[in-house]
Order: C-alpha cells, then sequence, then structure tokens
C-alpha cells in the first residue's frame, strides 16, 4: 500500500503526445494517488517528441501544483523507469481511420519489449504498469514477457475506457446518472471483438433499490427478446467500435476519455473498488477457461492493492460465444508477435 506523503515515481511514456499531455495534469493534481501523495514525474519521449513533452513540463511548473515533487524528462527508457512506482505505457502510434487496433501490432510491439526490459532493470518492487498503447493487451503481454523478475500481475491493459462507456451507454438507454448502475463487465481484447456484458449488472431505481439490468431492459423495450436485440445489434457494437467512432467524428482518437479512463484503472487499483467491480485486461490465470497468461480483459476487483478476477458470474451462451471469438483474436496476435520474436 502506498504511504501518505510518501512520493511516488510515475513515468509516463508517450508524454510529449496527446493522451500524455491530457494526463499528466490530473496526475500531479492529485487525481490518480489522492491529495495527500506527491508524485515526482518521469517522462519519457523518442528524441522527436521531447520538445513537446519538454512544453508540457514548463506548463507543470507553471501549475504550481502542490503535490509536484518533481519532473523530468527523458529519452532514456533506463533513466524513465530507474525506481518507477507506477508505469502508465502510453507512447506508441495511434490507428487512423480505417485501421483496427491489432494493424499497429507490428510498428507498436516492438516498442514494448525494451520498455519490459527497461522496467525488469530498474523499476521498484512495488510497480504497477498500465499499457494504454494499442494493441494494449498484446503490448502488455510483450512487456511481461520481458520483465522475469516482475510479477506477471503488475502488467495491465486498459480496458476501462471500454467498460466506462459501456456503463455511460446503459445509463443513457435507461434514462439513469452512471452512479446507478453497477456491475457491467467487458471481456476479451480492447479491440471490436470484446464483449461488454450486462447479464450481471444491476441499475439503482429513485430509492436506491437495486434491480438486474437484464429485468429493467426488458420493461423498458416491452420484452426480453427486444431487449436482446438492441444488446446484440446496437449496445455491443457501440461500445466495442467506439473508438472508431471518435476517430469518424473527431478526426484522431480518443485522447480526454483514454487519459480518464487510464487514470480511474490506476486509482482503483491502487486505492481498491469497494463493492462495485470494474474491468481490465491482466494476464489470465485460467479463469473462465481463458489461456493462462494471455492478457485478456476480465470483470475485477481490487483490495490490498491487487487486482482480483471475479470469479463464479454465470455466462450465458452467447456472451460465451463472443467471449471465444475475443479470446481466439488474443491467441492469434500473442502468435503473431511469437512469430515476429516479441516475446523474447
Ligand atoms: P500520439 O501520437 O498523440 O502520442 C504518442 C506519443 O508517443 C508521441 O509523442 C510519440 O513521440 C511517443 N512515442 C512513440 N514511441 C515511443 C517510445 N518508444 N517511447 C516513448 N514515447 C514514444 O498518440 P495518442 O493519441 O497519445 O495515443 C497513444 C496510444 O494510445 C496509441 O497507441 C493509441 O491507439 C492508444 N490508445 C489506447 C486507448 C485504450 O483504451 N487502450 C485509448 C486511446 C488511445
Ligand atoms: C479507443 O478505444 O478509443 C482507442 O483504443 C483508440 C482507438 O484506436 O480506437
Amino acid at each position: 500500500m502506498i504511504e501518505s506523503g510518501e512520493p511516488q515515481t510515475i513515468t509516463v511514456t508517450g508524454a510529449g503526445g496527446q493522451i500524455g499531455y491530457a494526463m499528466l495534469f490530473r496526475i500531479a493534481s492529485g487525481a490518480l494517488l489522492g491529495p495527500d501523495v506527491p508524485v515526482r514525474l518521469r517522462l519519457l519521449e523518442i528524441p522527436q517528441g521531447l520538445r513537446s513533452a519538454q512544453g508540457a513540463a514548463l506548463e507543470l511548473g507553471d501549475c504550481a501544483f502542490g503535490l509536484l515533487d518533481s519532473i523530468e524528462v527523458t529519452d532514456d527508457p533506463a533513466r524513465a523507469f530507474d525506481g518507477a512506482n507506477i508505469a502508465l505505457l502510453v507512447g506508441s502510434r495511434p490507428r487512423g481511420p480505417g485501421m483496427e487496433r491489432g494493424d499497429l501490432l507490428a510498428a507498436n510491439g516492438a516498442i514494448f519489449g525494451p520498455q519490459g526490459a527497461a522496467l525488469n532493470a530498474g523499476a521498484a518492487d512495488d510497480i504497477r504498469v498500465a499499457v494504454v498503447g494499442n494493441p494494449a493487451n498484446t503490448n502488455a503481454l510483450i512487456a511481461a514477457a520481458h520483465a522475469p523478475d516482475i510479477p506477471g500481475e503488475r502488467f495491465t491493459a486498459l480496458t476501462r475506457l471500454d467498460h466506462n462507456r459501456a456503463v455511460g451507454q446503459l445509463a443513457l438507454r435507461l434514462g439513469v446518472p452512471v452512479s446507478r448502475i453497477s456491475g457491467v463487465s467487458i471481456w476479451g481484447n480492447h479491440s471490436a471483438t470484446q464483449v461488454p456484458d450486462i447479464n450481471h449488472a444491476t441499475v439503482a431505481d429513485e430509492h436506491g433499490v437495486w434491480h438486474p439490468v437484464p429485468e429493467r431492459l426488458a420493461e423498458v423495450f416491452g420484452s426480453a427478446p427486444a431487449a436482446e436485440q438492441w444488446l446484440a445489434g446496437e449496445f455491443i457494437p457501440r461500445v466495442a467500435k467506439r473508438g472508431a467512432e471518435i476517430i469518424e467524428v473527431r478526426g484522431s482518437s480518443s485522447v480526454g476519455s483514454a487519459a480518464a479512463a487510464a487514470i480511474d484503472h490506476v486509482r482503483d487499483w491502487v486505492a481498491g473498488t469497494g463493492a462495485d467491480h470494474t474491468s481490465v485486461a491482466l494476464a489470465s490465470d485460467g479463469s473462465y477457461a481463458v489461456p493462462q497468461g494471455l492478457v485478456s480483459s476480465f470483470p475485477a476487483r481490487s483490495v490490498g492493492g491487487q487486482w482480483h478476477i471475479v470469479q463464479g458470474l454465470s455466462i450465458t451462451p452467447a456472451v460465451q460465444l463472443r467471449i471465444d471469438a475475443s479470446v481466439a483474436e488474443l491467441v492469434a496476435e500473442r502468435d503473431a508477435v511469437a512469430a515476429l520474436g516479441l516475446l523474447g
């Protein structure tokens, strides 16, 4: 657990890029580790990105954040990860219109092996790694494969953005604030095959009484089959393809929501999730028959600073089919990066 008052070293890669810029100010203001934990920021960039990261560092200084202990900008991974307690691995190319995230495998995969090795060599014993750069699940797998001395459970990838999107879409359809939705899950890959699952979700009424979401949706749509049709035809594709929708509308991939989700992910990991679970991509321990070691999204709770996959959830046959397809995609990505020699 992190002691109040003890400065924590947080390394952000790709700190000169869009998401890096969006997250740095929130990290420095205490949104990541709370109002009592000073932060030392290490900003890692490639040489072409250094000026942009240096500019962000100047602006961070201008904010006079009380919690910001120090900022260092570097293009040396060994320096960036030396003593790191938390590493947010953002630096990598984003996809453009018409691309799938998996199309970035060859271009981005090569970034994560050396960074895993640098983490292995110098990070603090309590290092926690959150991979944001796409394809995030498999990049986390690559980084972990190069860090044999760091427990595999410390390498995670971001599916919190998908989780938050699912909660947002559900709340919108049910006409309630997001605070009244609980128990949503994302399974599988952070890709178009991901599986947003509301079968264990609940929604609170105005008296604070919780009801199963499938029942509530059946009321809203007039029948359970009509609700199923909405889930399969609108909700799941909307959430799973939201990244592409943002690219189409904005002209480039999500930034503010991605930075916010990465901060939610690490904050919950460190501080705990409480009663509700969230969604995290982490190395499978074989739960739900996902092959061991594959970095797949699961419903999870953080307790005592560690993620625990929620056990014992019943999976409907339709959801199982989707999970199988997403896991098959992860297996194919793993085999592709192994063939490229990226798993060491
Ligand atoms: P960006 O192009 O604005 O910034 C990327 C930065 O990474 C650039 O400044 C670049 O110089 C730097 N970089 C490249 N290689 C690096 C390396 N080896 N070490 C350190 N820095 C390096 O991109 P962005 O919009 O910030 O997106 C970054 C990544 O995050 C992309 O891969 C994008 O697809 C991904 N992303 C993931 C999620 C998610 O939910 N998992 C959400 C949004 C975006
Ligand atoms: C997202 O989900 O918004 C990101 O992974 C960016 C992308 O390429 O979709």
